[in-house]
């Protein structure tokens, strides 16, 4: 009966088995402890109960040795544990640079998936094998959980900003994707699943649809709401935008800024807080 419920999901990503390992310390050290205190209750309860002949209060003057075996043991175990977490943590914190980008949206009450590629997906996430891949994590109306448990990967999706997470599955399958943040009424059906894939099949499924990424979709945008008729090539009343995000920019007034994300939404937000050098303020705040 037992073998049908296993004690652990099946670990399926690079990280798992370091995060099982210390999870397994932590319960080994917790059930040490609580067996021996139990234990020494049991016994101490028996050997000095009412009406017992046992020595009593011989007074026990600065045991130095075990002061210092009490305080030194405890503080050696809690930092160990404290080293090794903070050593998962920020392997877990830091996605590589050349990790898959996937976008996304949590929203009541289901996952919105799109790859930096373009293609989009819900309840379902396709991702290649072996390979680091980031996730990009908003919502769109209360907090979300994003939850894999065959990855050990858990990540708070909030309105208002993005957070980040990163996984590499080590073996192709299908597994659980659950929202862990109890979100209203149908919480419990914000559930998808994560497949992955063999490298080559995740390329040729990528394939299949390429041509509405981010960039390009954003391309149509800056063409029809005019951005281009000011910021385009042809025109020269405004810097030209195509390409600048991670290069350096001068400024108006002197010294210079690099293009990254914080830059251009200031800019796109308050147009006036740093002028490019060689243009008038004339664009109009949103
Ligand atoms: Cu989304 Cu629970």
């Amino acid at each position: 009966m037992f073998a049908e419920v296993p004690l652990y999901p099946t670990a399926a990503s690079t990280f798992a088995e370091e995060v099982d390992s210390h999870f397994q310390f932590l319960l080994g050290v917790w059930v040490f402890f609580t067996v021996l205190i139990a234990m020494l209750i049991i016994y101490f309860s028996a050997r000095y109960r009412r009406g017992v002949h046992a020595p009593r209060g011989t007074g026990i003057h600065h045991p130095l040795a075990l002061e210092l075996a009490w305080t030194l043991i405890p503080l050696g175990l809690v930092l160990f544990i404290f080293v090794w977490g903070a050593r998962i943590y920020v392997t877990w914190a830091e996605p590589s640079d050349d990790a898959h980008q996937v976008y996304v949206v949590g929203r009541q009450w289901m996952w919105h998936l799109q790859h930096a590629s373009g293609q989009r997906e819900i309840n379902q996430l396709h991702v290649p094998a072996g390979r680091p891949v980031k996730l990009t994590l908003i919502s769109q109306d209360v907090i979300h959980s994003f939850f894999c448990p065959e990855f050990r990967l858990h990540m708070d999706v909030l309105p208002n900003r993005y957070t980040n997470a990163w996984f590499q599955a080590t073996r192709p399958g299908r597994y659980h994707l659950f929202c862990s943040q109890y979100c209203g009424t149908y919480h419990s059906q914000m559930v998808g699943e994560v497949i992955v894939m063999e490298p080559d099949a995740f390329q040729r499924w990528l394939g299949q649809g390429a041509d509405n990424s981010a960039a390009a979709a954003g391309g149509k945008l800056f063409q029809k709401l005019q951005c281009v008729s000011c910021h385009g090539a042809e025109a020269r009343r405004a810097p030209l935008l195509e390409n600048l995000y991670r290069t350096t920019v001068p400024l108006e007034g002197g010294g210079s800024v690099i293009a990254d994300k914080a830059y251009l939404r200031e800019s796109i937000l308050y147009p006036d807080a740093k002028v490019v050098a060689g243009y008038k303020s004339i664009m109009p705040s949103f």
